[in-house]
């Protein structure tokens, strides 16, 4: 078996089960796992802390390129951390962590805009491709992993469902996380749908397919369905490698 990093993408819109079942394919599998759906997050957390529109593709994209100095992942008990500005713990007093503050709606809605700017995505290729190589390679998952960021990965997946499951997982999501608020499953419904127009009309790296991705859609259908699923695909990459 070569030493090369294997590489496996998981893209498909919010939602669809995606965050699970990466996780527990790399745990599965021995890959490290890259969010990169909480880079294009950071990004727009720093905007809004920054009061800077979501319009200004040049300070934004000036914004993504200090990331890979500032941005740190830590893997935890299978949970995903992230840092901002410091070292994992124990760090200096100036780190500090944003897992929870990323995923609240109001960030959620600033990174898809975010996202649709060319000088964000160019500043945060190099980033994502470094991270997906480390050790012995990763699941990566996102919008654009199998088509832009690793247009030769081993593995390509598109995960999906329709859009009442994926609202219905979301909002669940946010119940568990105390970040629910004045949030209902309709509302939750109409920015999923809102997000995933964006992500999928923007001209730079829209959210689609890969042509020879394996489309798995997870309706009704158990995670450990859709987790065996992919690990299979796996298997069958690295008997190549
Ligand atoms: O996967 P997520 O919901 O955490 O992603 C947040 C936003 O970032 C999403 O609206 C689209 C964008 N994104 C992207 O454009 N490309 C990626 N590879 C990952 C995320």
């Amino acid at each position: 078996m070569s030493a090369r990093p294997l590489i496996v993408a998981l893209d498909g819109p919010a939602g669809a089960g995606k965050s699970t079942v990466a996780k527990l394919v790399a745990e599965k599998a021995g890959l490290a796992l890259v969010d990169t759906g909480a880079i294009y997050r950071t990004v727009a957390l720093l905007a809004l802390q920054q009061g800077l529109s979501v319009d200004d593709g040049n300070a934004l994209g000036r914004i993504a390129q200090t990331l890979p100095a500032r941005l740190r992942f830590v893997v935890e008990g299978g949970h995903n951390r992230v840092f901002l500005d410091g070292r994992e713990p124990p760090a200096p007093a100036s780190t500090l962590e944003i897992t929870a503050t990323i995923r609240s709606p109001e960030v959620s809605a600033a990174a898809s805009s975010v996202a649709r700017h060319p000088a964000v995505r160019a500043a945060l290729l190099e980033l994502q491709r470094a991270l997906g190589r480390r050790g012995k390679g990763s699941v990566l998952e996102g919008r654009d992993i199998g088509t832009v960021v690793f247009p030769d990965a081993d593995v390509k997946a598109f995960v999906t469902a329709s859009p009442q499951e994926r609202a219905r997982r979301r909002m669940n999501e946010l119940s568990e996380k105390g970040l629910a608020g004045n949030e209902s499953e309709e509302s939750v419904l109409r920015d999923i749908m809102a997000r995933d127009k964006q992500d999928a009309e923007r001209p730079v790296a829209p959210l689609k397919a890969a042509d020879d991705a394996v489309v798995v859609d997870t309706t009704g259908k158990t995670l450990q369905q859709v987790t065996d699923e992919i690990l299979a695909l796996v298997k069958r990459a690295r008997e190549k490698q």
